[in-house]
């Protein structure tokens, strides 16, 4: 009897394995587009000079170098790659690789609006942030230009795409930073999260329409709990921020294009019925990291909104001795939430990750 139960068990666990399997296949390839949070050396091959994430102490955690990856280690596309496990996606601008198993097409300060956008608006950084002619349609025609090494034909294209996955984001921050660096208004950039998610869509939809069968569309960090944000847009008005300590309006751009971007990730589920799209979330993870620290295992340097690199104020973020500038220490233990100002420490990027993976952050989950 005590046999016959455990059989049944055994068959049932085994019907339950069978059925998540069928959920989540086991993916042979990753191909990535996006910005900072997700570049894995782009960057620092394509304008290294000046570039401060190629200087320690970034990478100091993992690779016990820099890499060109803005954290002190890994970021999610790297711990989503290791869990499958897949090897680390390669950057696509690094010559001799085996694209065969992933490309990394993510390049930091990459925008989802055309560089024309920019130019035409007059949107030229004062700061450091030199924009890059890099957006997401540069990232698609790099794709274009790789895709005859990895397929053929339709029916070659199809199969390979059922076993890979298609990350498409994080993408915008580095459209709204560009906007509010040159002196844009609040109500500017809100005026362009549709245009930055429908590109966003757009390059989604040109993918699907090539076959893709697994696609996740990662929303936007809270721009509003950004160190870099927290110390430019300071105010004396403490109904400006909400009960975290962070910009209230700032927070309001990436609720806006989560948003938008959801309502899309719906429409495209619906015009593609037979592929999994997925919204991956960083907003909320962040803010619950921000709100509850300790439970998350974080270290707190006075607040948790504080960064461990960083030269100095109340946030640690100090635009003229930024993270990676000789002289700018990070803290003694990286396991704060966020790294340099902007990007995020690995301990946070790591539970993100096993959120997209477990369905905790993403749904469904990848
Ligand atoms: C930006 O890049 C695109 C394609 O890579 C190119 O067609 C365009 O001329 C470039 N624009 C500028 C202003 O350099
Ligand atoms: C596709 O064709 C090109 C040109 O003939 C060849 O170089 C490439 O290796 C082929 N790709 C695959 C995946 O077979
Ligand atoms: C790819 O998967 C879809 C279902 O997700 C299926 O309809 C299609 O036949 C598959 N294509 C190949 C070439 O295996
Ligand atoms: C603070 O902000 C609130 C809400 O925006 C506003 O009603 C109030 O007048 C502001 N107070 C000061 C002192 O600026
Ligand atoms: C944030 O957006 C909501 C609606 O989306 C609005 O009601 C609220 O006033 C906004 N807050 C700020 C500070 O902009
Ligand atoms: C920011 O860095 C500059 C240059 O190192 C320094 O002079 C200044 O005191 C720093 N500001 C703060 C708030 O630490």
């Amino acid at each position: 009897m005590g046999l016959v139960l455990a059989f049944l068990l055994a068959v049932t666990t085994l019907s339950q394995q069978v059925t998540c399997a069928t959920l989540r296949p086991s993916y042979k390839a990753i191909f990535n587009f996006g910005d900072s949070f997700s570049d894995t050396g782009n960057v620092a091959i394509l304008a290294p000079k000046g570039l401060y994430i190629v200087n320690p102490p970034y990478g100091e955690t993992y690779f016990n170098r820099p890499t060109g990856r803005a954290s002190n280690g890994r970021v999610v596309l790297d711990f989503i790659a290791q869990s499958i496990p897949l090897p680390l996606v390669p950057p696509y601008l690094a010559k001799g690789q085996d694209f065969s198993k992933g490309a990394n097409f993510a390049v930091a300060r990459a925008t989802a609006l055309d560089f024309n956008f920019y130019k035409e608006n007059n949107i030229i950084p004062t700061s450091s942030l030199t924009l890059l002619n890099i957006s997401l349609s540069v990232q698609l025609n790099w794709f274009e230009n790789l895709k005859p090494s990895l397929c053929n034909t339709t029916d070659a294209c199809n199969l390979y795409f059922n076993s890979s996955l298609f990350l498409l984001g994080t993408i915008g921050f580095s459209d709204y930073n560009t906007m509010l660096t040159a002196g844009k208004t609040l109500d500017f950039v809100n005026s362009k999260v549709p245009d930055v998610v429908g590109s966003i869509t757009s390059a989604a939809t040109s993918l699907l329409d090539q076959g893709v069968q697994h696609m996740v569309l990662p929303g936007v960090v809270p721009l509003g709990c950004l160190p870099r944000i927290l110390t430019t847009y300071v105010s004396p008005n403490l109904s400006d921020y909400d009960s975290i300590g962070c910009l209230q309006r700032y927070n309001n751009i990436s609720q806006y294009h989560n948003r938008i971007l959801q309502d899309a990730v719906k429409q495209l589920q619906i015009e593609f019925p037979k592929a999994v799209i997925s919204y991956a979330d960083y907003y909320q993870p962040i803010t619950e990291f921000l709100a509850k620290p300790i439970l998350y295992g974080f270290t707190v340097n006075g607040s948790p909104l504080v960064a461990c690199c960083g030269g100095g104020g109340p946030y640690n973020y100090n635009s003229s001795a930024v993270c990676g500038q000789s002289g700018v220490a990070a803290c003694p233990d990286p396991t704060t939430v966020n790294w340099d100002g902007i990007a995020f420490t690995e301990k946070a990027y790591n539970i993100i990750a096993n959120g997209w993976r477990n369905g905790v952050f993403a749904i469904p989950p990848i």
